[in-house]
């Protein structure tokens, strides 16, 4: 992979060939040394419904035309259980996807077969510390790792990749990342769009150099805000194209992208049938003209196709928004593609005829929801503060360390939580003189400033005096590991009109693990930590901010 300079994409690479990448993030050694477990063996008391092995790999794989470009993949077999419980995508570099029932008993074997220590997390599946990928778990080169657990989730996608401690942005966007599928009873009693009528969707965005291999910034900016590649890939291809029936069908999307974050909609405006998100399906179906979707979360979305011609398309776009990423940041990112610059995803074209039918009943699915009986602290909110110290982005004021647990940090195993994340508008954390340093950087890279960016910000911001950390917020997907968690109050105080063209897109009636927050919001979320105990993470899921300490960890004791 190459490296690139904030500069330009277009122009020149910086760094030599295929020379390994990661040197940007502190060192392993630097600062605390993780801990290493010993990689977990099977057990000889589990008996799996399911057991497949799935192996990190180098491969290549074409993307653009020409020359087929180097990846970092899951390859997989099964060894046990039913055949579509593994569904290879040999034409792309994404892992398989992985469908498991509720109850399934699940073994997989992790296999390191790359050049570095890596670890596979299974997030939103709620399994023991042991099997939730935790960094101290990692693997080296010719390790491998048995994961046991029980599928204990609702019907819903879920998502797998790389946890790996400072490395997870980069093993990831080498191409290390795949869908989980749960499927429960509630959910077949529905009969909902299934086979080639169900298809899932992961958009990822990628940047490649002349030799179509993958370009990354490795630089200050893409540390700071994260990576925006210069395309939108859709399950490893650009510009893909699905050929469907004019009937119903279920798009599975996952927005497997590094830090992007994609506002869903229609070209034609027909607006979005909304069934699911990250924790399965909502109560009722839900329309919106459009759904903002950050890195890891997921919507289940029904289209029907029902009465278009045949011939006629209808594409996927991430419409227009702004006030997600400081307009600063923008100029300084070399992404010939600006987050919140209208862009095609993918095409639907009609190519067949049916008459099949599906319609959402009025009631998809029960949300047993939490009540005010059930919170453990309901006058004193676990706080998850965005904040900044020294230009990076922290959770409550601290970095990443393992053995870090704070008393607000601790958690009554089996108990439900009410959790408060909010943005700290306090203490001026990340100095000035780093901000003018930036600010000055930036405006001397004339060549940076972009025709279509120069009307849509720093004009704004500035001239409403916003102070630094008001030009420094940008939004942050919130995850936490384990059960899936309840929204029960977004409030905003900002900018109205920057929030205008986000607003109506959060989907907060059903069950989350990750939840966009964008600049000005306070959240609440009530979310139950039952049955394991043990260290479990909660960060930012732009996977630079994650990598570059923005994440923290619950001890649940
Ligand atoms: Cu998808 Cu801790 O991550
Ligand atoms: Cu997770
Ligand atoms: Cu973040």
């Amino acid at each position: 992979m190459e490296r690139i300079g904030r500069v330009s994409r277009r122009g020149f690479l910086l760094g030599a060939g295929a020379a390994a990448i990661g040197t940007s993030a502190l060192g392993y050694g630097q600062g605390d040394a993780m801990r290493r477990i010993a990689p977990n063996r099977a057990s000889e008391a589990f008996d799996p419904d399911v057991e497949l092995e799935l192996i990190c790999k180098r491969d290549e794989t074409s993307i653009l035309t020409g020359r087929p470009t180097r990846v970092w993949r899951y390859a997989g077999h099964l060894v046990k259980g039913p055949a579509n419980a593994l569904t290879a995508s040999p034409d792309a570099y994404l892992g398989p996807l992985l469908r498991f029932s509720k109850g399934q008993k699940v073994r997989i074997r992790l296999r390191n077969e790359l050049p570095e220590e890596t670890i596979t997390h299974w997030h939103g599946l709620h399994v023991p510390m042991l099997m939730d990928g935790h960094p101290t778990a990692a693997i080296d080169p010719g390790e491998t790792y048995v994961y046991e657990f029980d599928i204990r989730n609702r019907a819903g996608m879920y998502f797998y990749h790389p946890h790996t401690h400072e490395k997870t942005a980069t093993q990831v966007y080498r191409g290390l990342a795949g869908a989980i599928i749960v499927e429960d009873e509630e959910e077949r009693a529905l009969a909902l769009p299934s086979g080639a009528f169900e298809i899932p969707l992961v958009i990822q965005d990628r940047s490649f150099d002349d030799d179509n291999q993958l370009a990354y910034g490795d630089d200050m900016p893409t540390r700071m805000f994260g990576f925006y590649g210069d395309r939108a890939l859709v399950n490893g291809r650009c510009n893909l194209t699905l050929d469907v029936a004019s009937r119903p069908y279920r798009l599975r999307i996952l927005n497997g992208s590094n830090a992007r974050i994609y506002k869903l909609c229609w070209d034609d405006r027909t607006p979005l049938t909304v069934i699911g998100v990250d924790g399965g399906l909502l109560e009722k179906a839900e329309t919106r003209a459009y759904v903002m979707l950050a890195p890891a979360e997921r919507v289940d979305l029904i289209v029907d196709f029902t009465g278009r011609p045949q011939g006629s398309k209808l594409t996927m776009l991430s419409g227009e928004f702004y006030g997600l990423l400081p307009p600063m940041a923008q100029r300084m990112m070399g992404s010939d593609l600006a987050m919140g610059e209208a862009f095609p995803l993918f095409v639907a074209r009609v190519t067949e005829t049916s008459s099949d039918s599906w319609k959402a009943p009025e009631k998809l699915s029960t949300i047993r929801r939490f009540r005010e009986a059930d919170v453990a602290n309901l006058d004193n909110p676990i706080p998850i503060a965005i904040t900044m110290a020294h230009m990076a982005m922290l959770l409550n004021g601290r970095p990443y360390g393992h053995d870090d647990i704070q008393p607000c940090e601790r958690i009554p195993v089996d108990s439900t939580q009410l959790i408060e994340i909010f943005y700290e508008r306090a203490g001026m954390g990340m100095g000035m003189g780093m901000g003018m340093g930036m600010g000055m950087g930036m405006m001397g890279g004339g060549g940076m400033m972009r025709g279509r960016m120069g009307g849509m910000g720093m004009g704004r911001g500035m001239g409403r005096g916003m102070g630094m950390m008001g030009m420094m917020s940008m939004a942050h997907p919130i995850h936490l590991h384990g059960q899936q968690f309840e929204i029960v109050e977004r409030s905003f105080a900002g900018d109205e009109d920057a929030y205008a063209t986000i607003g109506e897109g959060f989907i907060d009636s059903g069950l989350k693990d990750t939840v966009l927050v964008a600049p000005g919001e306070r959240l609440r979320i009530v979310k139950r930590f039952g049955d394991f105990k043990g260290r479990f993470m909660y960060h930012c899921h732009n996977l630079e901010h994650e990598d570059a300490g923005m994440m923290r960890e619950f001890s649940v004791e």
